[in-house]
């Protein structure tokens, strides 16, 4: 298993992994977004055997001391092997080196096992979005503070 930063030979299978882990009436992303967040947002791929097993998109939100995972998933025939606890760590690694004091990120309150792998990685609850979502689901807003050392 490896992480590396996503350039533009990872967008097909980026599109891949959305098309076939989030269904039409979420806020999946689509060719053009990948293309506009590969180089200006921190993206990271998990290649297993040389295939593409999953992602993480974050925001830098430049004027802010905290980051924000926008996206994150993990295609189907790899989850429950780590993937996506070793792509979260890469982002907690991510946001340390750039001097972050917290990571944040809202997810589907129906979102079960995001929910607890974010409850694993260290995220507590800090909020509620009521009808964020076009099917009309809360978010859960969620956050991890971090190691201080490096922060702005
Ligand atoms: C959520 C997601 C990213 C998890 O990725 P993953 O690689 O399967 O997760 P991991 O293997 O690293 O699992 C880590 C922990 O998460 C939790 N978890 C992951 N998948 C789970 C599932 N299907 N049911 C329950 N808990 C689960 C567990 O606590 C697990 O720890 P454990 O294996 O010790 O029990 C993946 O299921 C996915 O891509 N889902 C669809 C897209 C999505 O919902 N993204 C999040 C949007 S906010």
């Amino acid at each position: 298993m490896r992480i590396k930063a996503a350039s533009g030979i990872d967008l097909k299978a980026l599109c891949e992994i959305e098309n076939e882990v989030f269904d039409k009436n979420s806020y999946a992303l689509s060719y053009k977004n990948f293309l506009y967040h590969i180089g200006k947002n921190p993206l990271f791929v998990c290649e297993i055997d040389n295939k593409t097993a999953g992602y993480i998109l974050l925001l830098k939100q430049k004027q802010s001391s905290k980051t924000r995972i926008y996206s994150i998933a993990v295609k189907k025939e790899f989850q429950s092997r780590g993937v996506g606890i070793r792509l979260l760590e890469k982002s907690f690694t991510w946001a340390e080196e750039n001097g972050k004091k917290a990571i944040k990120l809202e997810v589907n309150a129906a979102n079960f096992s995001a929910i607890k792998l974010y409850k694993k990685a260290g995220f507590v609850k800090i909020g509620v979005l009521t009808n964020y979502y076009p099917d009309g689901a809360n978010a859960i807003l969620m956050e991890k503070l971090l190691d201080i050392k490096n922060a702005l």
